[in-house]
């Protein structure tokens, strides 16, 4: 069974961007130290475009091999005219309004998101799934989330878009590591108990 791991950048309380979700004001903490972790513990959660400007264009899959994004997140990319944002993964956009892809390494959840999703983690391989967000698409998908990994920068937003945007019970998760930075972020890695 591969593991859907939400991987997701927040604010201390919890929040994943403002209230319209943008997240820009945490960008200042992905410095050169968080660079470093990120090329060598999850490189290919940094976007295509963001890679090929870093020069890491060549850079392996260390842990997952697919990315789940909602047509919200999926929005910043194609606004900026960037239809494969994570060309080196397979994609796959939530969305009941886009219709036709808009690039063939893109597919498109329109119908059952869960049993699309149960498909993919029932699928044998060793890397796992790129839960990228947004919100709604999270709280849709909660039930079937195995990990969380979350980069906290130490920004307080006040209001904001919440990690989950619809209901989820109460859930227990094992805190499973922690790594803090000269900036003050800090990446917690929590399984889900079953
Ligand atoms: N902090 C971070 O690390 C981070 C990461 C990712 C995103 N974000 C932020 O999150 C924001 C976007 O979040 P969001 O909650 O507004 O949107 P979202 O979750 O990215 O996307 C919501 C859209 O996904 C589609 N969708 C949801 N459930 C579906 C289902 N069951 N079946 C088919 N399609 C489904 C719908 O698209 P249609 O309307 O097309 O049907 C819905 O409008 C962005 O502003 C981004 O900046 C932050």
């Amino acid at each position: 069974m591969r593991k859907l791991t939400y991987f997701i950048a927040c604010s201390i309380d919890g929040f994943i961007g403002d209230p319209s979700g943008d997240a820009t004001a945490m960008l200042r903490f992905v410095d050169e130290e968080f660079i470093d972790f990120l090329k060598a513990e999850y490189p290919e959660t940094m976007a295509t475009h963001g890679r090929r400007a870093l020069g890491l264009d060549d850079l392996p899959n260390k842990r997952f091999d697919t990315i789940i994004q909602g047509r919200g997140s999926y929005d910043l990319a194609l606004k900026e005219g960037i239809t494969s944002p994570y060309a080196h993964l397979r994609e796959y956009v939530a969305s009941r309004s886009l219709g036709a892809s808009p690039d063939q390494n893109v597919e498109i959840i329109a119908d059952d998101l869960v049993g699309k999703v149960r498909e993919l983690k029932a699928e044998d391989g060793e890397f796992g799934i790129y839960l990228c967000g947004g919100s709604q698409l999270a709280g849709e998908l909660f039930d079937e989330v195995d990990e969380l990994v979350i980069k906290t920068y130490p920004l307080v937003y006040g209001e904001g878009m919440p990690m989950f945007g619809s209901g989820c019970a109460i859930s227990e998760f094992t805190l499973e590591s922690a790594r803090t930075f000269g900036n003050g972020a800090l990446v917690r890695t929590y399984g889900r108990k079953r």
